[in-house]
This record gives C-alpha cells, structure tokens and sequence, in this order.
C-alpha cells in the first residue's frame, strides 16, 4: 500500500515567490526564513517522496466567488499555474497522479466528504509557493501532485473540526492505495494574519505558538474552537491554519517527531512558519 512518510507545512505568502524569482535567500530580511528550509531539503533528499498530496486553498484563480466548493480535490493530469497579479514568474506545471486522486476522491465520498472533483484546475500561489520553497530549483518537479483544496476564503468556512476528519479520512485514503508509492501531505497558507480591515497587520505569536506545538502530540487541539475563534485568535487570513491542521491529520493519530521547524515575523503581513513532521513508526 502507499506509505504516508511526513507532512510538511509553510506558509504561502506571495512575497516568498517574488524573493525566490530575485534570488534573495541570502538577503538579511530572508535568511532566516530560507534557511529554516535547509533540515526539509536534506530529508526530502534521503525519503524521495513519489507524490505530494498538497492541501492549500484558492484565492481566487481557480474558484471564484461566484462557485466556491468547500471541499476539492484536483484529478487532473497536470496542472498548470498562471500570473495571479502578484509579478511572480510562473512555474512550471505540476505533473499531477490521477489514479491516485480518483482513490482519494472515491475512499472520501464513501466517508460522506462529498467533494467537489476536478478534472481541469489551475493552482496558484498556495501551490507554486511552498513547492518551490521544497524544492529549490526543482522544475521540473520532482513529485507528482495531488491537489486538495479548501475554502478558507468565503464564509460560511469548513469547521477546524471537520477539516481534522476529513484529513482523517484523507490518510486513510491513502494508506488503502494498492500502490508501492511514497506521498509527502504539504498543508500551506497561515500562520496568523490579516491582510485587510481594522485589523491589517494582526499577528499572534501565542497563539501560533500553541498550534505548531499542537500539531505535534496534541493535533486535535485546534479543533475545540469555532471558525469565529479562530479568525479572532488569528486573523482573517490566519484561519488559514486549519489546511495545517487537515495536512497533519493525514498522518493519523500516532506518534510522530518534529524533524523541523521555523517561525518568521512577519514576512509581508503574515507570521510564517514551516514544520516538518514524520511519523515515529
Ligand atoms: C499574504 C499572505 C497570504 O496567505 C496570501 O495568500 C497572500 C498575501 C501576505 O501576507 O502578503
Ligand atoms: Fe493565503
């Protein structure tokens, strides 16, 4: 069956593609961040995953406001991405695994997430971010991608709690896929922020804090609080976190070690964070 080898979170912040394109990772203001991605590069470079299941959400290449799924899941060939506005360089499409995609969607309907399927989809920031913070200089891509995506953007938003199941139900998916296949779950976006409103700007350290340890022994934590909390304790956009929460569910309930992780306030308007997480056994 595919193993499920580790999660990797980061937030997704456009500024991090428009640094990478300028070739500032050396830069005083990006060290630290990039640099926290080097222990990611060494153990992608001993597990070489075979596929990389990507929970992210769409701002608004994809979807629109007009239609906007709760739950999708991409089953497409390839993906291509394209020029948000951001005046980041595209990137290469990803190669994408529709077998895979098509065992996913099937085993989470049958567990009633009834998912909206995408056999054509286009991915933007929140994909091409955290693939190129992975993989530096990686086109053309290394992995094949399983997108799964996640309304954060447009109220109402899925719970902290059903987005845990459904991540649940995601890794189970893929522990029951007849396939000698390696996957790597990629959860981006957050950790706290607001980007507009009277409250531009909001960051909480604590908080943020208190999940990323969360995620490691106590990943249900997130789920004792309602959207509204979270968006109070977070920020808009920070709610964000709970695609962090779905990609840690994925690997279950077991124990699992922290090989990695970074914090970095703020880039733009956004504390970022990465963690990389392996299971024990
Ligand atoms: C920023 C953060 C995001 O998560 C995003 O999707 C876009 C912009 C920012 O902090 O600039
Ligand atoms: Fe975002």
């Amino acid at each position: 069956m595919a193993r499920i080898i580790g999660c990797v979170t980061t937030s997704h912040v456009p500024a991090i593609g428009a640094a990478i394109a300028k070739g500032r990772q050396e830069e005083p203001y990006w060290k630290e961040w990039f640099d926290g991605f080097k222990p990611v590069h060494r153990w992608l470079d001993r597990v070489r995953p075979d596929v990389a299941v990507v929970v992210y959400n769409d701002h608004g290449l994809n979807f629109f406001l007009d239609k906007l799924p709760t739950f999708a899941i991409g089953a497409a060939a390839q993906y291509q991405t394209a020029d948000e506005g951001w005046n980041i360089p595209t990137v290469l499409p990803f190669t994408g695994d529709p077998e895979l995609s098509w065992h996913v969607i099937n085993s989470v309907v049958a567990d009633d997430f009834d998912v909206t399927m995408c056999q054509e989809m286009v991915v933007d920031h929140a994909v091409c971010n955290p693939m190129q913070l992975l993989w530096p200089g990686g086109e053309p891509w290394p992995v094949r991608v399983v997108p799964v995506e996640i309304n954060t953007v447009q109220f109402p938003l899925p719970s902290a709690a059903r987005c845990y199941e459904f991540g649940q139900a995601i890794g189970r998916a893929i522990a029951s896929y007849p396939s000698d296949a390696r996957v790597v779950v990629i959860g981006t976006g957050g950790l706290s922020h607001q980007l507009d409103g009277e409250r531009a700007g909001f960051i909480n350290k604590d908080f943020d804090r208190k999940f990323m340890t969360s995620l490691i022994a106590d990943p249900s934590w997130a789920t004792r609080y309602t959207t509204v909390e979270l968006v109070e304790q977070t920020g808009s956009q920070g709610i964000e976190l709970i695609l962090w929460l779905t990609a840690r569910a994925v690997l279950g309930t077991g124990p699992v070690h922290e090989l990695a992780a970074t914090y970095h306030v703020p880039i733009s308007n956004t504390a970022a964070g990465m963690m990389l997480l392996e299971p024990a056994a």
